[in-house]
């Protein structure tokens, strides 16, 4: 099957919708998701979206970001992020998202290694919230078609031009020619044993890079959060227990109850510090203690949190919560420059699987979705000024559906591969084909 338009985008994210927003109406793009279009990691986004509160909180946001990076970031890159950040929340509040307003202004609140309360929110809904407006506005538009359930595993090209990809949708290969392709295809969570991550999300990204001799960086840069719920024997995805809850003053307490780490310090610190507690104390878990709030600002702020662990038997308005670092987030990823573009010419990544040198060597909390916005609207409009000078290529894959299921299973093994290698000595976090 042979499906054609001007821009492909593969993934639903934050940054695939995003993307598809901005490429110029008079552009036909398809947009496709590996399962339904929310299970994507921006949907179980619950902390919020960092934003410079103004001119002057720029130059503190950049600070802060590569400090929480180790300053191993890309400055400019954080610049931009910084810069472009007002800017883009009002696209998004333009876009009907909803953020929890306080005074007339935005509830701002904070997280671990911001100096100042400066991250928007919807609740702790707010990947939802962002989710649901941009793909309102995406189904609403002439130029976008989406199609769901189709797994993408390879790219077409010819002497390192990208003309579109190849996927199994409704057990046929569909050969998706384009002028210009954007891998936004998130994160890498799903091959890792413990991940807060849709489970779906299977590092596609990072494989078809690897076959396609694409530029990667960073692939060791692996973010852990300090606080998922800890259960046991679990199959599905981790709970997530938003360092936002630690920002309105829950502390960390060892299983004796003692407070070890001060709780709003960088992600990779805080998580580094429960594993020493739980090396110690010979526990897997230590305690997020929200006893200082008031239960009915808990079940008003935290609803998603609230009744998740509600569901599971924990009461936070009475109860500790046990809790574990789990894989979060991938610093690294496919290199792109300022506009998103990969070292394939046609070629796009944006999100999660890009590496723009925003995060360094620890994403600053509440940047990931920002990153997506920002980047993803330099991407379109690159792509906007640039398309009319693209030929198109029908190039004809030799897939059958046998083969495409040997690359998809292909895809997993190269990804556990690379990632082996990357983390080195913990290497028994990913899962086993
Ligand atoms: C959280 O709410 O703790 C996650 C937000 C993020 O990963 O930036």
């Amino acid at each position: 099957m042979d499906m054609y338009s001007d821009v492909l985008i593969i993934g639903t994210g934050v940054a695939g919708l995003y993307s598809a927003l901005n490429i110029s109406s008079d552009l036909s793009v398809i947009i496709l998701s590996k399962s339904k279009a929310s299970e994507c990691d921006t949907y179980l986004a619950q902390g919020g979206i960092s934003k410079a509160l103004n001119e002057e909180d720029k130059k503190l946001f950049v600070l802060d970001t590569l400090k929480a990076g180790h300053f191993k970031n890309n400055k400019k890159s954080v610049e931009i992020l910084a810069n472009e950040s007002i800017e883009n929340i009002s696209n998004l509040s333009n876009l009907g998202v909803k953020f929890d307003i306080k005074n007339n202004t935005f509830d701002y609140t904070r997280e671990g290694a911001h100096s100042v309360n400066r991250i928007v929110h919807s609740s702790d809904k707010t990947g939802k919230a962002v989710f649901d407006a941009l793909f309102f506005n995406v189904l609403n538009k002439k130029n976008i078609e989406l199609i769901e359930s189709t797994c993408i595993f390879d790219l077409i090209t010819e002497n390192n031009h990208c003309f579109g990809a190849v996927g199994i949708h409704n057990s046929e290969v569909y050969n998706f020619h384009s002028k210009v392709t954007i891998l936004a295809c998130g994160g890498i969570g799903g091959i890792f044993k413990n991940s807060t991550n849709q489970k779906t999300l299977t590092a596609d990204g990072i494989s078809i890079a690897v076959k396609n001799h694409i530029e990667l960086k960073d692939i060791n840069y692996i973010q852990f959060h300090p606080t998922a719920l800890y259960e046991e024997n679990l199959l599905n995805r981790n709970f997530l227990i938003s360092e936002s809850v630690r920002g309105e003053g829950a502390k960390l307490l060892n299983i004796n109850n003692k407070r070890f780490v001060n709780e709003l310090l960088p992600r990779d610190v805080v998580a580094n510090a429960i594993y020493k507690e739980e090396f110690k104390s010979k526990s897997n878990y230590v305690y997020l203690d929200l006893s200082s709030m008031d239960g009915n600002f808990i079940k008003n702020r935290f609803p998603l949190i609230y009744n998740g662990c509600m569901e599971r038997g924990i009461d936070i308005t009475k109860e500790k919560i046990p809790v574990t670092p789990v894989q979060h987030y991938f610093m690294g990823g496919i290199k792109v420059d300022f506009n998103g573009k990969t070292s394939m010419n046609n070629l796009y990544a944006t999100g999660e699987i890009s590496n723009t040198g925003v995060h360094g060597a620890n994403r600053l909390a509440s940047n990931s979705l920002l990153e997506g916005l920002v980047f993803s609207r330099r991407a379109s409009k690159n792509i906007n000024s640039t398309i009319s000078n693209i030929l198109p290529k029908d190039i004809k894959t030799k897939f059958t559906f046998e083969t495409a299921l040997n690359e998809i299973h292909n895809n997993k093994r190269i990804a556990i591969e690379t990632f082996k290698t990357a983390l080195g000595g913990k290497k028994n976090e990913l899962v086993t084909l």
